[in-house]
């Protein structure tokens, strides 16, 4: 099943993320930027699946819980916590198992599946087969990081067709671009 991976990635080292949270700071817009896609779908009776690495599932706010996706988690030793954690679907110990339960478990059930991050999960994902469209924002600035997103900019040109606002975004003092990647054609598999 294809997937969709969605981050925020800062433009002069790539940084994702600082001491568990985001490096640069709160910008609202764009969060709900994040949150809408990952969750909106056509149909009433399909949902979203979000696919995240532990880190990033208990990094997020009560707010980024929602029970109306599919939240998947990958972690190879969970936790009581987490095992018992109602917003959590599914746990499962790698990406190829999440979007394995998806394919045998849950298609009918499904519009489009999103990976959150974090680094560990991201560098799987940018080089799976089945990785579609790439929802960059690029936040400029300088921002430290402790956490990466991978290079993806050999194999995925910039998608121009999405609807999308492409304008310069400020809030909080950082600016930032909404962008869409899609596998670029000499890396497209032949029919
Ligand atoms: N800017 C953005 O768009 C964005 C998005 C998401 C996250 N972030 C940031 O990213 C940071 C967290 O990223 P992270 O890389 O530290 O953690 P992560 O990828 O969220 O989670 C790592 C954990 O997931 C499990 N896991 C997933 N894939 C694995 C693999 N291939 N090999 C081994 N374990 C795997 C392991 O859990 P167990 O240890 O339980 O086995 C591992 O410890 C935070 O700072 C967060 O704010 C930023």
């Amino acid at each position: 099943m294809k997937f969709n991976i969605i981050a925020a990635m800062c433009t002069t080292n790539r940084g994702i993320g600082y001491e568990n949270r985001l490096p640069w700071p709160t910008l609202p817009n764009e969060y709900r930027y994040f949150m809408d896609l990952t969750a909106k779908t056509s149909s009433p009776d399909r949902k979203c699946v979000n696919i995240r690495g532990r880190v990033t599932w208990q990094c997020a706010s009560q707010e980024g819980r929602s029970r109306d996706v599919f939240n998947i988690v990958i972690s190879r030793n969970p936790s009581d916590e987490l095992r018992t954690d109602k917003y959590i679907h599914k746990i499962v110990s790698t990406l190829d198992e999440a979007l394995k339960y998806v394919e045998t478990s849950l298609q009918d059930q499904v519009e489009t599946v999103w990976i959150f991050g974090g680094q560990y999960v991201y560098t799987d994902a940018v080089s799976h087969p089945s990785c579609d469209r790439l929802y960059i924002t690029l936040v400029h600035g300088h921002h430290t990081a402790d956490t990466f997103f991978p290079s993806f900019e050999d194999s995925f040109d910039e998608d121009l067709s999405t609807d999308l606002d492409r304008s310069l975004q400020k809030e909080n003092n950082v600016t930032y671009r909404y962008k869409v990647y899609t596998l670029s054609r000499v890396r497209m598999p032949q029919k």
